[in-house]
């Protein structure tokens, strides 16, 4: 998925729903020329357009342009990486990785997908467990910098909250 729902906006007013969505594409490689493009959906003749500034219940995802970048190469990583195992809502081999750093600190997590079997074997409470709920599937080790691992977080935290909206 090269696009990315992260901020989305919803009024219900006088049987009236408009629909602000503003949709930023991001491209793989992380080659961002506009920080954001807002696209108006606009459902009845009287709302115009919508500016989602001025909408009050409005939840909002907003990335800076260096937060961009980091999403998009999380995206990247996760896509090539990740994916065939873990999606964001939903449980697939791996449990849904939303929340997850809620669960866990950013460390842990940045320790876990360097080597999961050495966070098992230190006897990590924790991943104990989810090793043995997960039917002691192994998850792989993957070689990657405490950068790379940050910018999958950010693409999923991002991806969470999208989702989020999305489902609301
Ligand atoms: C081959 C399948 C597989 C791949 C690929 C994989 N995972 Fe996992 N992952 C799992 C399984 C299974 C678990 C559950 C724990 C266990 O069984 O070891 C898990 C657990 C996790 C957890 C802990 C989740 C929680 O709810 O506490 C995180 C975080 C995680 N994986 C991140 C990643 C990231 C990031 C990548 C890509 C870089 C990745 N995984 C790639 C299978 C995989």
């Amino acid at each position: 998925m090269s696009q990315a729902t992260i901020r989305g906006a919803l009024t219900v007013g006088m049987g009236v729903v408009a629909c602000a969505i503003g949709a930023v594409f991001l491209s793989a490689g992380g080659l961002l020329h506009e920080p954001e493009e807002v696209v108006t959906v606009d459902e009845g003749p009287q709302t115009g357009m919508v500016d989602s500034l001025e909408v009050q219940e409005t939840d909002e995802i907003e990335l800076s342009p260096a937060e961009m970048t980091r999403y998009a190469s999380g995206e990247t990583l996760f896509n090539s990486n990740c994916a065939q195992c873990h999606a964001v809502l939903d449980r697939v081999v791996g449990p849904a990785l939303a929340g997850i750093t809620k669960r866990r600190p950013e460390k842990w997590i940045i320790r876990w997908v360097k080597s999961p079997a050495k966070v098992i074997a230190s006897g990590d409470l924790y991943a104990v467990k989810l090793y043995e709920d997960y039917e002691r599937q192994q998850m792989p080790s993957f070689n990657m910098s405490d950068q790379e691992i940050k910018d999958i977080i950010v693409y999923i935290k991002t991806q969470q909250n999208a989702g989020m909206l999305a489902r609301n």
